[in-house]
């Protein structure tokens, strides 16, 4: 086994909850940000964007999300735990990486592609923060996908907000991953 193999299999989601509170020096955060760049892309579109919510600014955002939240969900369906789920998300963690695509002007690539390259960015970030020893949490929740929030961060119609890639340490090792579905059912060969 080499020794991304290692890298790839161990990386494991570590929920924001789990975070110590400490603080990832921005230039480690960077080189993160650096590797996601060498992501493949159709045509050279490179289509990631990544808004940094470093220190109080990841509680500042979490505050505005929880408001976002509020204004953007009817009064019947509201949950206060949820808001303050979303007010409190990353109360212990280091980085907030926004993680957006940005929708090049090429028409000849489709949309997929741009999403699919991003995702890629994304790994690319998750594994090298792994491999770091530092935790992350991919999250959707709140009003991550609401047009408000794309307003909010300043971002075009046809943009995308594809996640919240919480960054921290902690303390516990996680427990081993696991798959659900065996790889066959997963995988076809034809010869
Ligand atoms: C696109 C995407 C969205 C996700 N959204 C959430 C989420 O909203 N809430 C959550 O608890 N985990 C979310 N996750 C994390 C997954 O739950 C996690 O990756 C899964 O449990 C597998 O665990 P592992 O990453 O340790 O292999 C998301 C992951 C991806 C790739």
């Amino acid at each position: 086994m080499t020794g991304i193999d290692d890298v790839i299999r161990l990386r494991r989601t570590v929920k924001p909850v789990f975070m110590n509170g400490g603080s990832i020096p921005d230039a480690e955060v960077r080189e993160l940000l650096e590797l996601a760049d060498w992501a493949p892309t159709h045509a050279h579109t490179e289509p990631w964007y990544f808004v940094v919510f470093a220190g109080d600014a990841v509680r500042q955002f979490d505050r505005d999300h929880a408001e976002l939240y509020k204004e953007h969900t009817p009064a019947d369906k509201f949950l206060t735990a949820t808001y303050e789920k979303l007010e409190k998300m990353g109360k212990t963690a280091s980085h907030l990486i926004v993680l957006c695509m940005k929708r090049g002007n090429n028409p000849n690539i489709p949309e997929q592609e741009e999403v699919v390259a991003t995702a890629c960015a994304a790994e690319n970030l998750l594994l090298a923060a792994s491999a770091r020893g530092l935790a992350v949490y991919w999250g959707t929740g709140g009003r991550t996908y609401h047009p408000a929030m794309k307003e909010y961060l300043g971002l075009g119609e046809a943009d995308k907000v594809l996640g919240l890639l919480y960054l921290g340490y902690a303390d516990n090792v996680q427990a081993p991953g696991q798959r659900i579905k065996p790889l066959e059912e997963k995988v076809r060969w034809v010869r």
